[in-house]
């Protein structure tokens, strides 16, 4: 498997080591992976002018997957929009057609208390936000501030046609199959037409999964049912907007978004993988961010790009008994446990490999 690695901005160099050191430990014991670095967001943009630069395009389209730490700082935020980091994941997102997002909120026992919410309300947790990634009010257009008569205004589109909520509803019902069965379609269609679509769509895609049972909410009342009884939910299903704050949402539930994995999928597999949780400029350089994210990232990668569950899950058992021995990154540290940073974290890892 050839792997292109995507370090970024802040802690994602930090963080992507961690998890690169994983895979080299994998690879000594036969894991065939090669890796190879490339530039994206503002590091790309100070070396090249672009957050998306050619040679990273050329060598992420040739690769089997993409391992991305974060991109973004406030160094960048004063650039125009397209030189923005953001927009080189937007880019990269959209170039390799990466549509389905998933990512998977659950809560490692050990970790109850660091959650903000009462242990018996998220003890337990396991659900699957799946997060249409390459449409909505991110992509559509026409965009943009304009002045109309002298007055500015901005300007968005919020826009799906059916082939892609239908080709999202796909891949949720099929990861519904080999979980609880269970997909909740979320959608704001008392208001949106967009998200009317969206529900009719989703009915016609039920009915090829007869095993599956599919329920409708309107977002902001999943907004505040992931608060209020999480454990409701296996599969959640929506748009890109509405999937990007949810999903935030429900990262809090596990105790820090710093636990948080994602995959990116294209229809074939291929995939990107990165953390939830973004470059963290405050922290960044320190030695002190969460490795667990990018680390459960490549478990992903090994399951999905890789099909190598045995690899995954032998990750994934590592991570768990890291957190068993009492080892905690700041984000996630309470009375009585380590505190440990970055390198240390993944030190632990590789040992319990
Ligand atoms: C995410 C992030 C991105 C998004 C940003 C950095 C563009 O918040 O992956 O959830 O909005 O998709
Ligand atoms: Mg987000």
């Amino acid at each position: 498997m050839k792997i292109c690695v995507l370090p970024g901005d802040g802690i994602g160099i930090e963080i992507t080591a961690e998890a690169v050191r994983v895979l080299e430990a994998l690879r000594s014991d036969g894991l065939k992976v090669e890796m190879e670095n490339a530039l994206l967001g503002g590091c790309a943009v100070d070396a090249t002018g672009e957050p998306y630069p050619e040679e990273t395009k050329k060598l992420a389209r040739a690769s089997d997957a993409v391992l991305l730490g974060a991109v973004g700082g406030p160094k960048w935020d004063v650039l125009p929009r397209p030189q923005r980091p953001e927009r080189g994941l937007l880019g990269i997102r959209k170039d390799l057609n990466l549509f389905a997002n998933l990512r998977p909120a659950m809560l490692y026992p050990e970790l109850a208390n660091a959650s903000s919410l009462k242990p018996e309300v998220v003890s337990g947790l396991d659900i699957l936000i799946v997060r249409e990634l390459t449409g909505d009010i991110y992509f559509g257009e026409p965009r943009g501030i304009t002045t109309e008569d002298g007055k500015r205004v901005g300007r968005n589109t919020m826009i799906y046609n059916e082939d892609e909520i239908r080709r999202i509803g796909h891949v949720a019902f099929k990861s519904a199959q080999k979980r609880n069965k269970k997909v909740c379609s979320v959608d704001k269609m008392n208001v949106l037409e967009t998200t009317q679509l969206w529900r009719d769509v989703m009915i016609e895609v039920a009915k090829e999964y007869p095993d599956v049972e599919l329920s409708h909410m309107l977002v902001d009342n999943a907004a505040m049912q992931l608060v209020r009884a999480p454990k409701q939910f296996d599969v959640m299903v929506t748009g890109n907007m509405f999937g990007d704050i949810l999903s935030d949402e429900a990262s809090m539930l596990t105790g820090s978004i710093g636990m948080l994995p994602s995959a990116s999928l294209d229809q074939n597999n291929k995939g990107m993988y990165e953390p939830c949780h973004g470059s963290a400029p405050d922290i960044a350089g320190k030695g002190v961010a969460n490795p667990l994210a990018t680390i459960l990232s490549v478990a992903m990668l090994l399951r999905y790009s890789g099909a190598n569950e045995a690899a995954a899950v032998r990750v994934e058992d590592a991570v768990k008994k890291v957190l068993a021995q009492g080892l905690r990154t700041g984000d996630i540290w309470e009375e009585g446990c380590k505190r440990v940073g970055t390198r240390e974290m993944g030190d632990a890892v590789i040992a319990a490999l």
